[in-house]
């Protein structure tokens, strides 16, 4: 397990005392916080690990067992086809783009060790709602996210411009599917920080009737 992703956070009021602890499964889940794209380096899972994230990923509460969810990885070696992909879609939506906005699908597409695209991948004849299998996607991401912290890597779920493309979703999917996110995995470069959380008390309540 790589060590870079247990860091001490900056105060001990402002969070866990380390972030993404593995020492117990409660511990992780009380510590867990994701890593900025941008900053993550190698190492990424192996392949090894990659199997297991995304085992662990279609092993989530899926109501009428649908599987309305599925994954595509993207390799190292599909850096360049995929920013190549963005840029297009980019231009082509929107054709007075600048070359800041161009270079942000450029950088985009190259963050990171490895990267997963989650996709809603809906079974409309089903009698089970639309709603609760969009549920089920976003159990899949999180439980993705959870199974790549749990390996000692941080991931982080991007959505932005690329996911809500029709180019974009056509590299990837089908008309009847859309992009969930992009998730981003590997190893932090700099200290993760904590950010802010609700208190308890404005989410959580008792009912009484
Ligand atoms: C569906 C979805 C899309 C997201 N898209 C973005 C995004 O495009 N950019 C971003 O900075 N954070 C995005 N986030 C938030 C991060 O993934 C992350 O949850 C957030 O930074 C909080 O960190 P934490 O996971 O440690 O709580 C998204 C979260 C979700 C659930």
């Amino acid at each position: 397990m790589s060590s870079a992703a247990l860091r001490i956070s900056a105060s001990p009021d402002s969070g866990p005392a380390m972030f993404n602890d593995t020492s117990s499964p409660l511990s992780l889940l009380l510590s867990r916080r994701s890593g900025k794209p941008r900053d993550m380096v190698s190492p990424g899972p192996d392949a090894t690990q990659m199997d297991a994230i995304l085992a662990a990923a279609t092993r989530v509460p899926d109501h009428g067992k649908l599987a309305p969810w599925r994954f595509v990885t993207v390799g190292a070696d599909q850096r360049d086809a995929l920013s190549a992909l963005l840029v297009e879609a980019y231009r082509a939506e929107k054709p007075d783009a600048g070359r800041l906005e161009l270079e942000a699908m450029d950088q985009f597409a190259r963050q990171a060790p490895a990267l997963v695209v989650a996709l809603s991948s809906p079974k409309p004849e089903s009698k089970i709602p639309a709603w609760e299998q969009e549920l089920s996607v976003g159990a899949a991401c999180m439980q993705l996210l959870n199974a790549v912290h749990a390996q000692g890597f941080v991931g982080g779920w991007l959505t932005g411009w690329p996911t809500y493309s029709d180019r974009v979703r056509d590299a990837f999917g089908s008309a009847d599917e859309r992009i969930a996110g992009f998730i981003f995995i590997g190893s932090p470069s700099r200290d993760l920080e904590e950010r802010p959380r609700p208190l308890p008390a404005d989410v959580i309540s008792h009912w009484q009737r």
